[in-house]
């Protein structure tokens, strides 16, 4: 079926599950919604974040997807079952994903997690990481600052890893063997995250079993692309373009790719 997939995010953190689809899913065009103008969605309420995702589904709904995947930790733990029970196409979240990579990884079942403030309050990775294995060992903690400094731009330099160091210095004590980026704009600072927690700490993401999942689904629901066309790919901010546009050319280095400005 030639019908685009939406993804969504609060801002450029999604473009990190969009890499990974480009790559597992190269004949889907993808459409991306990233709620720059109201990002971060970590310290809002859980009823905010549900009204502002239900949006970019309607909105992605009204361009006709054939699937959403919401690539944001946050408003999967709140939007993910009511959204799922809304849409009349199937629609993933990244917890499960992210649960997923770090059972695979860890040896010892120590598992750390880390995500913005909303994520660890709704003990959704907990849920999840329990349930595929019960005497897991996880240590959570909310790390505020990350997503605006990614969204401003600085996630280079002696800055943004002082900044990533003291985030995580909470964690300094702690044993574990594996960690979780329970935020999807955490990849984009992923190698000053894993300057901070010593290389022997498996760090993952919950973006490449996104991804797998997304064709998963795909296959199951007989939806792939099997057209001989070349994809278009969309990708909408609701705030800033410019700083949209660089993160984009950055991290998903397609040359064509112009991010251009929607209102929800
Ligand atoms: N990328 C979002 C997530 O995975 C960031 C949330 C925010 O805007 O605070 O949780």
């Amino acid at each position: 079926m030639n019908a685009p997939i939406g993804v969504i995010d609060s801002g450029v953190g999604g473009l990190t599950v969009v890499k990974e689809m480009l790559h597992y899913l190269p004949n889907e065009t993808i459409y991306y919604i990233g709620d720059t103008a109201r990002c971060p969605y970590g310290p809002r309420t859980g009823e905010q974040v549900l009204a502002f995702t239900s949006q970019m589904a309607d909105k992605l709904a009204s361009m006709n997807i054939k699937m959403l995947v919401i690539a944001c930790n946050t408003a999967t733990a709140v939007a993910l079952e009511p959204l799922q029970k809304a849409c009349a196409f199937p629609v993933i979240g990244v917890i499960n994903a992210g649960a997923t990579a770090a059972i695979k990884e860890t040896k010892t079942h120590e598992i750390a997690v880390i995500a913005t403030a909303g994520t660890i309050k709704s003990g959704a990775y907990e849920e999840a990481i329990s349930s595929l294995f019960s005497k897991s060992n996880i240590y959570s903690l909310a790390c505020p600052p990350l997503v605006p400094m990614v969204e401003s731009g600085q996630y280079e330099g002696p800055f943004a890893q002082a900044l990533v160091d003291k985030s995580l210095a909470p964690l300094k004590d702690v044993t574990f063997d594996t960690m979780i980026l329970g935020c999807t704009h955490y990849p984009i600072i992923q190698g000053l995250i894993e300057n901070a927690v010593g290389k022997d700490v498996h760090v993952v993401s919950s973006a490449t079993e996104t991804a797998k999942k997304a064709k998963a689904i795909l296959d199951y629901y007989h939806l792939e692309n099997k057209e001989e066309t070349v994809a278009e790919h969309r990708f909408f901010a609701t705030g800033s373009v410019p700083m949209f546009q660089t993160v984009l050319e950055n991290w998903l280095q397609l040359p064509y790719a112009r991010a251009e400005k929607i209102e929800l």
